[in-house]
C-alpha cells in the first residue's frame, strides 16, 4: 500500500511508535518508507534502531518530502509545529491529526492545506487495542482516505464517521473512556480488599471479570442488548440484585452520563481555545 509513498512522523513519542511498530509488524509499509521528526535525536535514532525507520530533526524537511504527514505531537506544540510547516507540505499530501481538541479548520488554517484527516484514538492505542474515530476534510480523496484508514488501523479498531462534530462526542466517550473504566476497575478492586482478598488477587479477580465479560458480550453469536445480560445474572431476591438496587440508589447511571456530558462539553471547549482550568472552577454549575 504504501510502497512508493512516504510517510512522515511529526512528533516522534508513544502514539507515534504504537503506529509506526503496526504499519511495520503488519506489513503495511516498509521502514524506508517512513520518516520520524522530534527535537531530541537521541529520541529519533531511539525509532530508528528499534524500527529501521529514517530520524530527523527538523520537521519542515522531513513533511516536505511526505506523501502522509502525520501530526502527533501534543496539543500545547500544535501552534508552534503547524506555524513551522506552513506552506512547506506538498499540496497533494494528505495530513493525519492525532492530537486531542486540534479541529480541521485549525489545522488547515495553521498549514494553508486543505486535505487533513482528523483522528482521536486512545490510550489502548499503544498496544494494538485501541479505538479510533476519525474524519476527513471535503477534499481529501477516496485513496487517501483508504491511506488514513490503513495507518489508523495500525493501532486497533477505526470508525470513520462522516462530520467532525463526532469527534467530541468521541473524545468524551472512547478518547476519555479508558479513565472510567481505570476508576470502576480501582474502585472494585478497592472494594475487594475491602472484603479481605490480598490486593493482588483482587486485581486479577476485576481484571479478569471485565476482560470476560467484555468478550462474552461481543463474542456471542446472538447479538444481546447489555441489559439482558445484566439480566441473566441478577436472581430475584440475589446478590446482584442487591449491588444493582444499590448502584441505582446511588446515581450510578446518571453519574456515568453526566460525566461523560461534561468531558463532551470540555472537549468542545478546548477546541474553541479554551484554557484549561481547574474542575472546581464548574463545580455546582450542573442541574
Ligand atoms: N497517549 C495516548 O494514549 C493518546 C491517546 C489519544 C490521543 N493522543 C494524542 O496523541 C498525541 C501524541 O501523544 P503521545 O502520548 O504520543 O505524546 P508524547 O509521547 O509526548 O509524544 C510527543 C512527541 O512530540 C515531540 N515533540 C515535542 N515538540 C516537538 C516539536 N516542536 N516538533 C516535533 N516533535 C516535537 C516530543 O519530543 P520530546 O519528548 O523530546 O519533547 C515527543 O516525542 C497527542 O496530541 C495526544 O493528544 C494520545
Amino acid at each position: 500500500m504504501f510502497t512508493n509513498r512516504q510517510i512522515a512522523f511529526i512528533g516522534p513519542g508513544v502514539m507515534a511508535e504504537a503506529i509506526v511498530a503496526g504499519l511495520i509488524h503488519q506489513s503495511v509499509a516498509a521502514p524506508e518508507n517512513i520518516m520520524a521528526s522530534g527535537p531530541r535525536l537521541e529520541r529519533v535514532e531511539e525509532l530508528q534502531g528499534r524500527y529501521g525507520i529514517k530520524p530527523s530533526t527538523d520537521n519542515a524537511a522531513t513533511a516536505h518530502q511526505a506523501d502522509v504527514v502525520v501530526l502527533s505531537i501534543k496539543p500545547q506544540r500544535m501552534g508552534q509545529v503547524l506555524a513551522g510547516l506552513r506552506d512547506v507540505i506538498k499540496p497533494q499530501a494528505l495530513v493525519l491529526s492525532i492530537v486531542a481538541g486540534a479541529t480541521i479548520e485549525k489545522i488547515s488554517t495553521g498549514l494553508n492545506q486543505a486535505n487533513i484527516v482528523r483522528s482521536m484514538p486512545n490510550t489502548p492505542a499503544q498496544i494494538g487495542e485501541g479505538i479510533t474515530v476519525w474524519t476527513a476534510a471535503p477534499s481529501v480523496s477516496s485513496e487517501q482516505k483508504e491511506m488514513a484508514r490503513q495507518i489508523l488501523a495500525a493501532l486497533g479498531a477505526e470508525i470513520y464517521m462522516e462530520d467532525e462534530y463526532y469527534l467530541d462526542m468521541a473524545t468524551a466517550l472512547s478518547g476519555t473512556g479508558p479513565a472510567y473504566v481505570f476508576l470502576f476497575m480501582e474502585a472494585m478492586v478497592d472494594a475487594g480488599v475491602h472484603l479481605g482478598f490480598p490486593r493482588r488477587v483482587a486485581e486479577m479477580l476485576v481484571a479478569q471479570t471485565v476482560r470476560g465479560s467484555v468478550d462474552y458480550y461481543e463474542k456471542r453469536d446472538d447479538p444481546v442488548h447489555l441489559a439482558r445480560l445484566r439480566n441473566q445474572v441478577t436472581s430475584p431476591g440475589g446478590t446482584s440484585a442487591a449491588a444493582l438496587y444499590y448502584l441505582e440508589k446511588a446515581g450510578f447511571r446518571t453519574a456515568i452520563s453526566r460525566a461523560i456530558w461534561a468531558a463532551y462539553e470540555r472537549s468542545i471547549e478546548l477546541g474553541r481555545g479554551g484554557k484549561a482550568h481547574p474542575p472546581e472552577k464548574n463545580a455546582g454549575k450542573e442541574a
